[in-house]
């Protein structure tokens, strides 16, 4: 097989990015360009966000997770806490978030550390998933081999009678993280491939430093 993508080129040009009128906290960018995302191009899954994290081997592994909620202190997302990502996080808080907007042709790649939220957080998110979602994060042992698709319907079907006219609690193995930030680049595609990069990293005293990075 030999596919040559030299010709796949596209020219950048929807917006530009600049240190003088960038907000001190870049978590008001983020919510800026999360608006911007979801009015301009609605179609586009904004809160699906690159999760990387290092695993038990050593090696970086990102997948994608749905950012459910975020504040001026993180980025909180679900997950399965025995999943492989759930052990890498054991193992090293340090992960990397981004986002990859091709409408507005805008990255966002942010540097943190994850901790899981409080139970009663997870417990209130959880209570409003739908009945079948609940239902699927007890029946998965994520990132487990599974024997067959039927294997895993036949433990929903066991489930819905368990569970059947009764509130389903959640599963102490599942529930969220929030990603404290430490360091954000806010990427703008421009012409030229003189792209705009803007990166706010955090000091000891908790002070967001504004950068200009080359492109
Ligand atoms: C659009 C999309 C959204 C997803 N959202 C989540 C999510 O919020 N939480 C989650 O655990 N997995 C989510 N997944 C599945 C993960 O990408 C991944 O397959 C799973 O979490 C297992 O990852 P791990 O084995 O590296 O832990 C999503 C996948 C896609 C494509």
């Amino acid at each position: 097989m030999n596919n040559d993508l030299s010709n796949y080129r596209k020219s950048y040009e929807k917006g530009e990015l600049s240190k003088n009128n960038v907000p001190e906290n870049p978590m008001e960018l983020f919510q800026k360009w999360f608006y911007e995302v979801n009015q301009f191009f609605p179609e586009t899954e904004a809160n699906a966000m690159t999760l990387a994290t290092i695993g038990l081997d050593g090696c970086p592994k990102s997948r994608i997770v749905l950012l459910k909620k975020y504040t001026y202190e993180g980025f909180i997302f679900y997950t399965n806490y025995h999943s492989e990502k759930g052990k890498s996080i054991a193992l090293n808080p340090n992960v990397c978030l981004s986002f990859f907007w091709s409408g507005a042709e805008r990255q966002i790649i942010i540097k943190g550390r994850a901790e899981k939220i409080v139970e009663n957080l997870s417990d209130g998110y959880f209570e409003t998933r739908p009945r079948g979602s609940q239902l699927g994060a007890w029946a998965s042992h994520q990132s487990e081999p599974i024997e067959s698709r039927e294997v895993l319907d036949k433990k929903l079907k066991h489930l819905e009678s368990k569970f059947e006219g009764k509130e389903i609690p959640r599963p102490k193995f599942w529930g969220g993280y929030i990603v404290k930030p430490y360091e954000f680049e806010f990427w703008q595609g421009r012409p030229n491939r003189l792209h705009d990069r803007i990166q706010y990293l955090l000091d000891q005293d908790f002070n967001w430093h504004i950068t200009r990075l080359s492109p």
